[in-house]
C-alpha cells in the first residue's frame, strides 16, 4: 500500500522528491504555515507529517490524525511539538540533529562578536550619515580575544562554539546540568562551574539548550543582576530560555551591555522595547540559515520519514520509548 505523508510548508525540492519517490505526497508548497484548522484536515488520514517549528503539534491535532505514524520535525528542536502526547498515541517524532552544528555555532559567534563590537549599532550609525570624523571613543565595545566565555548546555553546539571561542584565545567556562566526562573537558579546554559562577565571570553567555520546562526563564532577572555590567547575552537557542522583558529592562538600564538574539519568546513578536534599543543585536532565527545546512535538515527529516514509512528504526527518534 502507497503511503500518505503531509508536508506542512515549502522545503527544500530535494526532500520533496525524496519523499514523492516513496510516498503520495500532499504538499504545503508556500511559506505560510497552514493554520491550523487546515492542517487538521489535511493530516487526518495521513501516515507522516512532515512539519516546521512554526506548527504546533498537541493532543487535540494527534487525536485527529488517525493512522499518523510519524511526526518528522525539520529542526533539533522539538519543543513545537508535545512529544508525550506523540508518545502515548504510539506516534514516532523525528528531528535533524548534527546538521546544523556547525552553521549554529557560526552565527552564534558572529553575535558573539556583533554584539561584543556593537557591529549593528555601528552600521546604522554610519548608514545614517553620522559618521563625521574618527574619535577616540566612537563605539568602542568590549574584547573578545581572550575574554572569559560562559556556555550554557555543553551538547553539540555549546561545544562547537567553545571551540571557537578557543580559537579566540577565551577562557572558556560552562555549565550544564548533566557534567562532561574529563576527557572531553580537557579536549575542549572548558571548565566546569556552577550556574552562578558562571554567570559572575563571564564577559560573553551564550545559552545552547533545549526548551523544556526547567530552562524556561533559565535567565530571568536574577540571572540577569549576577551578570557583570560589561556582560554580553546570546541566545540561539529558543526564546523562552530567557525572560525577555527582564532582558530588555537590563539592556536599557545598562545592567548588563549588550545582547546578540536569533530567538524571541514570542516568536515572531519581539519586545517592543528591544526594537528601539541599540544595544540588541536582533535576527530572525537564521542560525541554522545557510542553504547547505537548510537543505541537509529537509533530507534528514524526509530521510527520518522514510524510515518509518518502510518499517525501519528512524535514525533520529525523539521517543524512542514507542518502538522498545
Ligand atoms: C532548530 O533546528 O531547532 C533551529 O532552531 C532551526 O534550525
Amino acid at each position: 500500500m502507497r503511503r500518505t505523508v503531509l508536508i506542512s510548508k515549502h522545503i527544500y525540492q530535494e526532500a520533496v522528491d525524496q519523499l514523492i519517490a516513496r510516498a503520495d505526497v500532499d504538499y504545503n508548497n508556500s511559506d505560510e504555515s497552514l493554520p491550523a484548522e487546515e492542517l487538521r484536515r489535511r493530516v487526518a488520514g495521513k501516515h507522516g507529517l512532515v512539519c516546521q517549528l512554526t506548527d504546533r503539534i498537541g493532543p487535540s491535532l494527534l487525536d485527529s490524525a488517525e493512522g499518523l505514524r510519524v511526526v518528522s520535525n525539520v529542526a533539533v528542536g522539538f519543543d513545537n511539538i508535545d512529544v508525550a502526547a506523540a508518545t502515548e498515541r504510539g506516534i514516532i517524532v523525528t528531528n535533524t540533529p548534527g546538521v546544523l552544528t556547525d552553521t549554529t555555532a557560526d552565527l552564534a559567534f558572529a553575535l558573539i562578536l556583533g554584539a561584543g563590537r556593537r557591529l549593528g549599532e555601528a552600521e546604522r550609525y554610519l548608514r545614517a550619515g553620522r559618521f563625521k570624523q574618527w574619535r577616540i571613543n566612537l563605539l568602542t565595545g568590549w574584547d573578545i580575544w581572550g575574554a572569559t566565555l560562559g556556555i550554557f548546555g555543553l551538547g553539540r553546539i555549546g561545544q562547537a562554539v567553545a571551540r571557537r571561542g578557543r580559537g579566540f584565545n577565551m577562557r572558556l567556562l560552562y555549565y550544564d546540568p548533566y557534567r562532561q566526562s574529563e576527557e572531553v573537558e580537557q579536549a575542549l579546554g572548558v571548565q566546569y562551574a556552577s550556574k552562578e559562577e558562571v554567570l559572575r565571570q563571564a564577559d560573553f553567555i551564550t545559552l545552547h539548550c533545549a526548551l523544556t520546562p526547567e530552562t524556561h526563564h533559565l535567565i530571568g532577572r536574577e540571572e540577569l543582576g549576577l551578570m557583570k555590567p560589561t556582560a554580553v547575552l546570546v541566545n540561539t537557542s529558543r526564546g523562552p530560555v530567557v525572560d525577555e522583558a527582564a532582558l530588555a529592562d537590563a539592556l536599557q538600564s545598562g545592567r548588563i551591555a549588550a545582547a546578540g538574539l536569533d530567538v524571541f519568546e514570542h516568536e515572531p513578536a519581539v519586545h517592543p522595547k528591544l526594537l528601539t534599543l541599540e544595544n540588541a543585536l536582533i535576527v530572525p532565527h537564521i542560525a541554522s540559515a545557510s542553504v547547505a545546512t537548510r537543505t541537509r535538515m529537509c533530507c534528514m527529516a524526509a530521510e527520518n520519514m522514510i524510515a518509518v514509512l518502510d518499517g525501519e528504526r528512524p535514525p533520529n527518534i525523539v521517543n524512542p520509548e514507542v518502538l522498545d
